[in-house]
């Protein structure tokens, strides 16, 4: 058989037009600049305002990345948001295919929190593999300026709003590598967006329950240990099944979640600095949106080249936590 293999030929990004820096931040919680750029590494977050919706940064991500890919919407078989703040719960994939008219493919959202590029390029690599479809659009996107507490210094100094968008191709040579995927539900407390049950009688005898989402609850020192220890495991395990050694990466490129995770991990692999891609400085954690978003700068600022092999990895709630190991371009 010929053409199930995947190349990732193309990329985009949006982000909110205004940006908060540290000092700003500083004048809603008690924090500084001081704190938070040596723990984090984030010295300013993008948040979207009311009139930007997922389905907008969305759409607009993924039309760079059509016009780059040299395809149109009508080309597209299928469309994969991950995505963990929709615009609707039922989803908000179909939204974005109706404004790109994209009026082949069929859409469908997909949540694994800051490990929802990953899944969601695994996912997409098996439709492609099995040779059903010929050109998927994924995106990562997230607002989760809509679900901090803004009050909660230890969270809301972290998270930032954006999308990006990748197409996916069949080819005659596979481009994705290896791959490894896991999950531990035992550690869900870690981090979390849960809902919140509320008791409302609508009936004698019938109750059910209207609540809401509470803000995000983490515990940062379990998630830092938690990203320390499994994310250079599952990139060995991926590199392990991809047969290459950890001199071929061109690239690492984790969830910007935190600047010391990051640097954390490469030292681990062994990994050298100047083969690290960062951009949370200026965007914070994206979720489901950093690794594109921070793809898409590194190829346009020509660093990442065709060709090149990237080491990606994604982790978070859930906890999830997964490794791509593929080559980018055609
Ligand atoms: N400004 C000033 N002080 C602060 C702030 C802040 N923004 N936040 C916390 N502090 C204080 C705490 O109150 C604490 O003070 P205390 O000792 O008087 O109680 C002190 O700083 C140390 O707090 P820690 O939480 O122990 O700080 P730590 O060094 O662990 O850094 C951080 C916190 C940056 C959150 C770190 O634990 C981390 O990065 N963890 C990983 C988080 C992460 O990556 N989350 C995203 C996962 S992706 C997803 O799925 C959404």
């Amino acid at each position: 058989m010929t053409n199930i293999g995947i190349a990732i030929t193309a990329i985009g990004s949006a982000t909110p037009k205004v940006s908060l820096d540290n000092q700003g931040l500083s004048q809603i919680v008690e924090t500084s600049d001081e704190w938070i750029s040596s723990r984090t590494g984030i010295h300013q977050r993008k948040l979207a305002n009311t009139a930007e919706s997922l389905c907008s940064m969305a759409t607009q991500a993924s039309l760079a990345a059509l016009a780059q890919a040299n395809i149109t919407a009508t080309d597209i078989d299928l469309i994969i948001l991950a995505t963990s703040t929709p615009d609707d719960l039922f989803g908000t994939a179909s939204q974005i295919q109706g404004e790109l008219g994209a009026v082949k493919a069929v859409a469908f959202d997909m949540t694994a929190a800051c490990s929802g590029f990953i899944f969601g390029l695994v996912t997409a690599a098996q439709f492609i593999r099995t040779g059903v479809y010929q050109n998927i659009l994924l995106i990562g996107a997230d607002i989760l300026s809509r679900w901090v507490d803004w009050e909660d210094r230890r969270t809301c100094v972290l998270f930032g709003d954006g999308a990006g968008a990748v197409i996916l191709q069949a080819s005659n040579r596979d481009r994705l590598l290896g791959f490894e995927l896991r999950s531990d539900g035992s550690q869900n407390d870690c981090l979390n967006l849960s809902y919140q049950p509320q008791p409302k009688q609508i009936i004698e005898g019938v109750t059910v329950s209207q609540g809401t989402y509470k803000p995000i609850s983490m515990n940062g020192k379990e998630v830092y240990r938690f990203a320390v220890q499994k994310v250079p495991e599952v990139i060995e395990k991926s590199l392990f099944r991809a047969n290459i050694g950890v001199e071929k990466v061109d690239w690492l490129l984790l969830h910007q979640a935190n600047q010391r995770i990051i640097d954390a991990v490469a030292k681990r692999l062994e990994i050298p600095p100047e083969k690290v891609i960062s951009n949370l400085r200026n965007y914070g954690n994206t979720s489901a949106a950093s690794i594109p978003l921070a793809l898409d700068e590194a190829v346009r600022e020509g660093k990442v080249k065709p060709g090149d092999i990237i080491a990606a990895s994604g982790f978070g709630a859930g906890l999830t936590w997964g490794a791509a190991i593929f080559e980018w371009g055609v």
